[in-house]
């Protein structure tokens, strides 16, 4: 199964939230996971290199991918199904290489600001891949949300968005969230995560997983 992780707008919170998930998915759900990471930057690679140079242990491999490579990649992914890859995408919507990606895509999850230049930087993201792939199925995660601040167009920029998916829980700007490694989400902010992380999996995977399992068994009854 192939997630994407994605928003044109830099710092949204991406890479965090793609290693969170992995993270989450891997210990408290016992999911087969593989990272590609697709930033250019390649952020996530780095700091996976840096961990296994501690030896710390590898619940996940996080490997170096290209949009241009992913065509090569499909057939790969497609051989084990139930497996879930995350993808860390690019902060830019002007590549080709992006539609054969949002059309496989079976799930996008998309974090975002409540302030105004990351609101229209998550529409026109949501635009272009409901354009690709209208059947797409998309979270948006508002990430970085102060407690203290009283956000005006929070209920509108919602409603927005529920145009064109879900609206999932919350996550607060906390600074423990720049702690996020490969292998492990810190202790302090695990229970600010969870629930969102929960609700992500109940109701957009699970049945996607199940769906994809119970295809895998039809399959292997044909043999
Ligand atoms: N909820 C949060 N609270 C505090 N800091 C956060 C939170 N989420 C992300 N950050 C920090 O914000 C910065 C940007 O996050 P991240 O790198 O995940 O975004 P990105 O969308 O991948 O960025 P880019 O577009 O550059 O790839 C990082 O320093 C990260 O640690
Ligand atoms: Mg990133």
């Amino acid at each position: 199964m192939i997630i994407l992780i994605g928003n044109q707008k830099g710092g949204a919170g991406k890479s965090t939230l793609t290693l969170m998930l992995a993270n989450y998915l891997c210990t408290e759900k016992q999911c087969r996971v593989t990272v590609l990471d697709m930033d250019y930057q390649q952020s996530l690679v780095q700091k996976f290199q840096r961990a296994k140079l501690l030896e710390n242990p590898e619940a996940y491999q996080v490997i170096a991918a290209s949009l241009e490579k992913f065509s090569d990649l499909y057939p790969l992914l497609q051989e084990n199904p139930e497996d879930l890859v995350l993808i860390d995408l690019p902060g830019k919507l002007d590549d080709d290489g992006l539609i054969p990606l949002f059309q496989s895509a079976n799930l996008v999850i998309c974090p975002f600001g409540y302030d105004e230049f990351s609101f229209k930087s998550t529409v026109l993201f949501a635009v272009v891949l409901n354009k690709i792939n209208p059947e797409i199925d998309i979270v948006f995660v508002p990430n970085r949300v102060k407690a203290n601040v009283r956000y005006e167009t929070r209920e509108e920029v919602d409603e927005q968005l529920r145009k064109f998916g879900a609206v999932a829980g919350a996550l607060p700007d906390r600074v423990d969230f720049q702690r996020v490694s490969t292998f492990s989400t810190p202790e302090a902010i695990r229970p600010v995560i969870r629930p969102v992380l929960d609700q992500i999996f109940v109701t957009h995977l699970s049945f996607l997983m199940d769906d994809l399992s119970a295809n895998d068994l039809t399959a292997h009854d044909h043999e």
